[in-house]
């Protein structure tokens, strides 16, 4: 694979965010050494170079009630050497949908050869063991809360138990299984270039098509991440004194992390779960509040923002579902301890045109998760191997 060297790098205290990296082949060829007028500009990642990283990253695959057939389109992009962990939040009443997915997942290791996890969010066992181990704000009403995030959280945790080194998530709604693959060898891809341990990698569409009356419109930006990176850069730029656009991704759902980055940072609950690593990393390693982990200090934490070359094509699921979103990726922003008094004034001011906030209402203050490190890891792997290998789809 061949991409961008990064060009453009924005540093807040320890944190290195790179402008956004365009994907120049998908596939470099055969080994060969590079040009050194090349290297100036290119980094050139090979194949066995990307097998070896996926030998070590689990795919998280948050699902809630999706279709089928686009779940098991999910699952054939997954490339082979990397380890899938769907966490469900489907309904089990009278249509059991876990079952199906499972089965889905069954019949997909089996023809694959390869192995699995499912495992369901609302598992009596699963938060009975977080709780144990000292993991209760992911709890409500004695199980895990509904939401993506409390669902990428478990998907780190498990990722953790078994030792890997990587996590990624995708979502299970995405009509293209080859820009999944292309998601994670564009993952695979800023971890090889990295120069720190602490790591995350957010990919940026190169296009959202959309049918309108003309017919396919390739549309760039959503209103949704529009209106996040706005007040994440405007953010950034009070604390620089100089203005920028370098957040290009900032509810990026499909991304990826080192683990030792995934295990230090706090989450948000739902679908505030972008925006929030974003704040975390910020607010934890940026070098105005009291810093978190002194080793990430010193290392530095990076993060690259990758332009795919596969439009993004996933289910929508209407006006409402946005505004879902867009509230609670604002209120992040807003009640980070980094927000200053005119960025929270201009937030308001936004949600209300949006009419999604009241005049004289704040924005709540989303829920959020501890980072997975607080979990003892131990107690966790003692009360969950029998669980999961129960859970394990086996070749
Ligand atoms: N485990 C679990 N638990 N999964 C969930 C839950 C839940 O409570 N709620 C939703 N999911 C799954 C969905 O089934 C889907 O696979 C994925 O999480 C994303 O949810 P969607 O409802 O499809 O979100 P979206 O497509 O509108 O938004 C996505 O893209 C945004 C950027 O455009 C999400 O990934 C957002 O987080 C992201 O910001």
């Amino acid at each position: 694979m061949r991409i961008e060297k990064t060009r453009y790098t924005e540093r807040f205290g320890a944190v290195k965010i790179n402008e956004v990296q365009k994907v120049l082949e998908l596939d470099s060829g055969r080994r060969s050494e590079s040009s050194r007028k090349e290297e100036v500009a290119v980094d050139k990642i090979e194949e066995e170079e990307m097998r070896d990283i996926e030998e070590m990253m689990t795919v998280v695959v948050p699902i809630r009630d999706e279709k089928l057939k686009l779940f098991e389109g999910v699952l054939s992009g997954i490339p082979h050497n990397c380890l899938p962990i769907v966490i469900s939040n489907s309904q089990r009443g009278k249509v059991d949908r876990l079952k199906m997915e499972r089965d889905t997942l069954e019949q997909f290791c089996h023809f694959t050869q390869r192995q699995a996890i499912i495992a369901h969010q609302k598992d009596f066992e699963l938060a009975q063991a977080l709780e144990r181990c000292g993991y209760s704000e992911i709890l409500e009403e004695g199980l895990v809360r509904d939401g993506k995030s409390e669902g990428m959280v478990i998907g780190i945790l498990l990722a953790l138990l078994l030792k890997k080194k990587y996590v990624a998530f995708i979502d299970a709604d995405n009509y293209i299984p080859g820009a999944v693959l292309e998601h994670i060898r564009n993952f695979a891809a800023g971890f090889a270039t990295a120069r720190s341990p602490y790591v995350m990698v957010r990919n940026l569409w190169h296009y959202k098509p959309k049918i309108e009356e003309e017919g396919l419109y390739f549309k760039k930006w959503g209103r949704i991440s529009e209106a996040s990176n706005k007040y994440i850069n405007s953010l950034i730029s009070t604390k620089s004194g100089f203005d920028t656009e370098v957040v290009k991704t900032a509810n990026s759902g499909e991304h990826a992390m080192s683990l030792e980055l995934a295990s230090i940072i706090p989450y948000a609950s739902g679908f505030a779960s972008e925006v929030q690593e974003l704040m975390s990393i910020f607010e934890g390693f940026g070098g105005v509040l009291p810093q978190q982990d002194p080793q990430a200090v010193e290392e530095g934490v990076e993060i690259f923002q990758i332009e795919t070359r596969n439009p993004h094509l996933h289910e929508e699921k209407g006006k409402e579902h946005r505004a879902e979103m867009l509230l609670p990726s604002l209120s992040v922003v807003y009640h980070s301890p980094l927000a200053e008094p005119e960025l929270k004034q201009q937030i308001c001011e936004e949600l209300r045109s949006q009419k999604l906030l009241g005049e004289d209402e704040e924005p709540q203050k989303p829920k959020t998760i501890p980072p997975p490190q607080m979990v003892a890891l131990e107690c966790l792997g003692r009360y969950l191997w029998e669980y999961l290998s129960g859970h394990l789809t086996l070749k």
